[in-house]
């Protein structure tokens, strides 16, 4: 292991990224080294983005109540859960699905809100949809949080002309039946749509499509979303699940179809013992900790799997992948309606939005847009409501404490830990990343994976030297400690003071089951 560390002081030496090799005499087990004088890719700031899908609770009760709710609001958007986004920083917001994308026909949701259509929402639930949250209620939204559209348009059940029209709708600064009726509904300038996805999980709920069919449809539909004006979309194209490398090299090999879009969207959910044994949130033992750790640190094979391939067809990088669904997949809680998919987060979460957080700042060099599933109320929220009450989840502390790597530039690390086992299998026991902002200030990411012990790190800062260092900490006694009604502020991060820097080296004792952010300021 120390000569492995070693080799990779000599690459950096001899490239002329480092100075002086610091290395100490014997090599501790756990060691992160950090090379803070050379900055790599910018850490795209839409990786910290979000998902809000017309899925149970997420919309309506989570983030709109409409105008004449009790509940405080701001054109119909509940005040509690906007201003607690902002701290977050959201950078962009992923709507209206998810499966839904690819049913939702965009002009049920225009015009006054008590003539439009109802529909059943034949994915989640069967409820009826009155569709009182539309287009312009969602870029309301966005405006309000200060974050670019992602706008899903629908493959499966709409038409080109659905589909071009919509982005004339919200994009076109023309006179035209769509800007006029745009116009009529209220809004007489254009909106700016950063993100326009191509249908959602096509090879599954969104029209059940081959790969080969895909494309070619995908082509079709992208030839007619214009940019007007100076809106220029980022066209994502829909790619696979998990480990499904063949779509995505039938999407990348063909250059036709790569010209079509800027970004591959893939989805991967974590799961304890596969879809039929997801598991409780918050009952589980050790096993299924481990079991979701292990889950979570996947995705780094997959980002790997599909990255590989796209660097194949697309060695300038110039298409971004898109990680727009992930998080843990629970059992919904007890008594709530199945098809509404409402999850209660834990320490385990946190964690999880920890790992996927490093491994995507890792990959920052083609990882451009990310987005939790969900935002309130479905699957892995950072919020969760009940009436007029809230509740931040332990996820949503991560992302609060993550804020500092948005468009921060990534650094270079290596890292070496010893293993977490459990039974016969073992992953490692650290997930890390460090970036350094436009003012100079370096920010390191941990996440000590092992619940049952603490861990010491030794992190030699190579090529800097730091004045100031200030951390945070989330972690609790048990697993599955969580925010509830009863206990809303029960996890919360807390200041860290365990590290200690001298002769350029860092080293840091995190708690068990922690994740820790420290801020190095010279
Ligand atoms: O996030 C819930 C669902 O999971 C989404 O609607 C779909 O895209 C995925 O299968």
């Amino acid at each position: 292991m120390r000569k492995s560390i070693f080799v990779f002081l000599a690459i950096l030496f001899q490239a002329g990224i480092i100075a002086t090799a610091q290395i100490e005499s014997s090599t501790p087990v756990n060691q992160l080294v950090i090379i803070a004088n050379h900055a790599g890719p910018v850490i795209s700031k839409d990786i910290y983005g979000h998902f809000s899908e017309h899925l149970g609770r997420c919309i309506y009760e989570g983030l709109w109540g409409g105008t004449g709710s009790s509940i405080p609001n701001t054109y119909g958007i509940r005040n509690d859960v906007l201003f607690a986004l902002r701290d977050i920083k959201v950078p962009n917001l992923r709507w209206p699905g998810g499966c839904f994308a690819d049913t939702y026909h965009w002009r049920d949701g225009i015009g006054p809100q008590e003539k439009r259509a109802s529909i059943v929402n034949t994915h989640w639930g069967g409820v009826t949809e009155d569709n009182s949250f539309g287009t312009h209620e969602f870029m309301k939204l966005t405006e309000l949080l200060g974050c670019d559209a992602y706008i899903n348009g629908n493959v499966g059940s709409g038409t080109v002309r659905e589909m071009a029209e919509w982005v004339e709708y919200l994009t076109s600064g023309s006179d035209s039946p769509m800007t006029r009726l745009r116009k009529e509904n209220g809004r007489d300038e254009p909106w700016k749509v950063k993100y326009f996805a191509i249908g959602n999980e096509n090879w599954g709920c969104g029209g059940n499509m081959t790969d080969e069919f895909y494309t070619n449809v995908m082509r079709q539909f992208s030839t007619y979303l214009n940019n007007y004006g100076e809106n220029r979309l980022y066209r994502v194209a829909c790619g696979p699940s998990d480990f499904n490398f063949a779509w995505t090299e039938t999407l990348m090999k063909d250059g036709a179809s790569r010209n079509r879009f800027q970004g591959l969207s893939i989805h991967y959910y974590s799961l304890v013992d596969g879809w039929n044994n997801k598991g409780s949130a918050t009952g589980f033992s050790e096993r299924e900790w481990f079991q979701t750790m292990r889950a979570n640190l996947q995705m780094d094979q997959i980002i790997k799997g599909h990255k590989a391939i796209m660097d194949r067809y697309d060695p300038q990088k110039t298409k971004g992948l898109v990680v727009d669904e992930w998080g843990n997949w629970f059992d919904v809680e007890p008594g709530t309606n199945p098809g509404f998919l409402y999850q209660q987060n834990t320490l385990r979460d946190a964690l999880t939005a920890a790992i996927h957080l490093n491994i995507f700042n890792q990959h920052a060099d083609r990882v451009k847009v990310a987005n939790l599933a969900q935002l309130v109320n479905v699957l892995q929220s950072v919020i969760l409501t009940r009436g007029d009450e809230m509740v931040l989840t332990p996820t949503y502390h991560v992302f609060r404490m993550f804020r500092v790597h948005h468009d921060a530039r990534l650094l270079n690390i290596d890292l070496r830990c010893e293993d977490y086992a459990f039974g016969d299998r073992k992953i490692p026991s650290i997930s890390a990343s460090a970036s350094v902002d436009k003012d100079g200030k370096v920010h390191i990411s941990l996440a000590n994976l092992n619940p049952n012990d603490q861990i010491t790190v030794s992190c030699p800062v190579i090529g800097d030297t730091f004045k100031r260092i200030t951390g945070e900490v989330l972690t609790a006694s048990e697993m599955n400690a969580m925010n509830s009604f009863e206990k809303p502020v029960a996890v919360k991060p807390a200041d860290f003071k365990g590290y200690n820097y001298k002769d350029g080296v860092l080293t840091v004792t995190m708690p068990s089951k922690s994740v820790v952010v420290l801020e190095m300021t010279k």
